[in-house]
């Protein structure tokens, strides 16, 4: 870990990237009117396979993983407890009051675009509201510490210091990765951690920042299903996911509609 060589992409790969994760934000603003009570998160997943795939594109997450236990729908859908990488099911018919993370991850013309949003289904209840609202602020204080020469400690600082002023905690099991033709590749970007600490970000870097904000307890455990992840203490968690790249003087976000 850290070990692994940070590839720099070239301005054609960045105009790819950014082709790729604008499909990926316009798919999540395709869904969203699906994200009302009584819908099953099936049915969303159903949605955008179709849709992906009438734009030329395909499901990163479908297969992806281990082998012997490939993730097996064509996104994630984590519902109120559920941390990340909840899996479509058609028993799981969405409630008012319920927040839904959608993750969505097509590949086009061989890059991934990946982006995430957490949903309010119905009304939700004060807590939910600060949460997701407070989460959605952390990414984009984690973005507002990227430019050439922070460092990726700069990143997790900011995301952990909001969160925390607010009561909530910060998964640890789970960090923002870079993303190219690999789905998931170096660095690691932890959301946590102290300014002025990690590797020095350079232009070119691409990678996701995806804090996992708790209401409770940081920790996290996995289902039987092997991908799962709920918080340990069975309070809400939230997300918000943006595919961003280092530039000469900045960054810039690569998972907008355009
Ligand atoms: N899109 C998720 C991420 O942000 C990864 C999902 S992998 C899957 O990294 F296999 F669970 F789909
Ligand atoms: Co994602
Ligand atoms: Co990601």
């Amino acid at each position: 870990m850290g070990s692994e060589r940070i590839t720099l992409l070239s301005s054609r790969e960045i105009d790819k990237m950014r082709r790729a994760g604008s499909l990926a934000a316009k798919l999540l603003d395709h869904l969203e009117p699906m994200v009302k009570p009584g819908v099953s998160t099936l049915e969303i997943n159903d949605e955008a396979e179709k849709w992906t795939q009438a734009h030329g594109a395909v499901s990163a997450p479908l297969g992806y993983g281990p082998k012997n236990n490939p993730f097996p729908k064509s996104l994630c859908t984590s519902v109120n407890e559920v941390v990340c990488h909840g899996i479509p099911n058609a028993k799981q018919i969405l409630q008012s009051g319920d927040i839904i993370n959608i993750d969505v991850t097509p590949i086009l013309d061989g890059y991934h675009g990946d982006t995430s949003r957490t949903f309010f289904v119905g009304t939700p209840s004060p807590t939910a509201k600060k949460l997701v609202e407070v989460t959605k602020e952390c990414l984009h204080r984690g973005i507002a510490a990227v430019k050439p020469g922070n460092r990726i400690g700069d990143i997790g600082a900011a995301i952990q210091e909001y969160a925390e002023a607010n009561g909530f905690s910060v998964v640890r099991d789970f960090v923002g990765h870079g993303v190219s033709h690999i789905f998931h590749t170096a660095p690691q970007i932890p959301h946590y951690g102290r300014a002025g600490k990690g590797k020095k970000l350079k232009p070119g870097m691409v990678f996701t920042i995806e804090p996992m904000i708790n209401e409770g307890t940081w920790e996290a455990v996995i289902l039987e299903d092997g991908w799962t992840a709920i918080t340990k203490d069975g309070k809400l968690s939230a997300q918000f996911e943006h595919t961003i790249a280092v530039t000469k003087d900045g960054v810039q976000i690569l998972t907008l509609p355009d």
